[in-house]
């Protein structure tokens, strides 16, 4: 029989004393310092991602906003224009978060979108909203569940389109997340992934680097009261991910065809739309 979960003091949350800035008896924070250097890397990274999104959850909509410019429903807006949903289709949007893109799918013509996450802090969000956010005929149409996007509990080809904005930086293998999607995709399905990037053209680059190296880290923290490390996190989880090529390779071998990446709000997002062969 398995004995009690214990932390070591290698694990999020295990309270090592050195942790900077972290006060004695406090839990470590998911996000240290010398987590940072290539934080994709680490072997632990899908307990810390979902301990840090635990941390920030009530304020993570607010946070989007702010630190988006009001610019991430438009981008989210965007995905759903990109999957092209017929009436009577079936939507999947995997790291659903708050439900910010599932209820933009839910006023498509889809029948179903369904939600999952493995952050019940964010689903409970999700949850909490959907009845205020959209009118009854469309909040029937959601449902969200927790699950891992590296084995999603469904079916072979039980989804017409298959989302993901803003998670599959988060997922500790995104190839094993992609083969899933690709699984759980009908012939003729839809993939849509919404990612950050950093623009590559200059001045543009010298500022995108300010803003989310310096600026946001402080003001999303203040914000959130986070000490989660989650805004450290972020601009370095940016910085150290795959670029826009890689990705599309990932997705092309993978089994996608047609894989297209387009730039939002001057390239500081991208949305990449990739097919499932009829
Ligand atoms: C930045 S949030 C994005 C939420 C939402 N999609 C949006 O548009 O705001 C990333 C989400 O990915 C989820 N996540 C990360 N890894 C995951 C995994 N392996 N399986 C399911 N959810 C995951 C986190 O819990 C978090 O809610």
């Amino acid at each position: 029989m398995p004995g009690p979960i214990t932390k070591t003091p290698d694990q999020p949350g295990a309270g090592s004393p050195s942790a900077p800035g972290q006060v004695p008896g406090e839990a470590a924070p998911a996000w240290a310092a010398p987590d940072l250097a290539d934080p994709h890397s680490l072997a632990d990274k899908p307990a810390r991602v979902q301990k840090m999104f635990g941390a920030i959850a009530a304020s993570y909509d607010l946070n989007n906003r702010i630190h988006s410019l009001w610019q991430d429903q438009r981008w989210r807006r965007f995905a759903v224009k990109s999957a092209m949903v017929k009436e009577n289709e079936h939507v999947l949007d995997v790291a659903c978060g708050t439900g910010d893109l599932t209820e933009a799918f839910a006023r498509s013509p889809a029948a179903k979108v369904t939600g999952v996450d493995f952050t019940r802090a964010m689903l409970d969000i999700a949850e909490h909203k959907r009845p205020t956010r959209l009118p009854p005929e469309l909040a029937a149409k959601v449902s969200y569940h927790e699950g891992d996007a590296m084995a999603l509990g469904f079916p072979d080809a039980s989804f017409d389109v298959v989302s993901i904005a803003f998670g599959i930086r988060n997922v500790a293998d995104p190839a094993k997340a992609i083969a899933e999607f690709f699984r759980v995709l009908r012939p003729g399905g839809r993939l849509v992934v919404l990612e950050f990037d950093r623009p590559r053209w200059f001045p543009m680059n010298l500022f995108y680097d300010f803003y989310c190296g310096w600026v946001m880290p402080r003001t999303a923290t203040l914000i959130s009261r986070d000490r989660s490390g989650a805004y450290r996190y972020l601009p370095r989880s940016v910085g150290t991910f795959m670029s826009r090529s890689e990705m599309c390779g990932r997705l092309t071998a993978a089994g996608f065809s047609d894989v297209s990446a387009t730039g939002l709000s001057l390239g500081i997002c991208v949305c990449y739309r990739a097919f499932k062969r009829a």
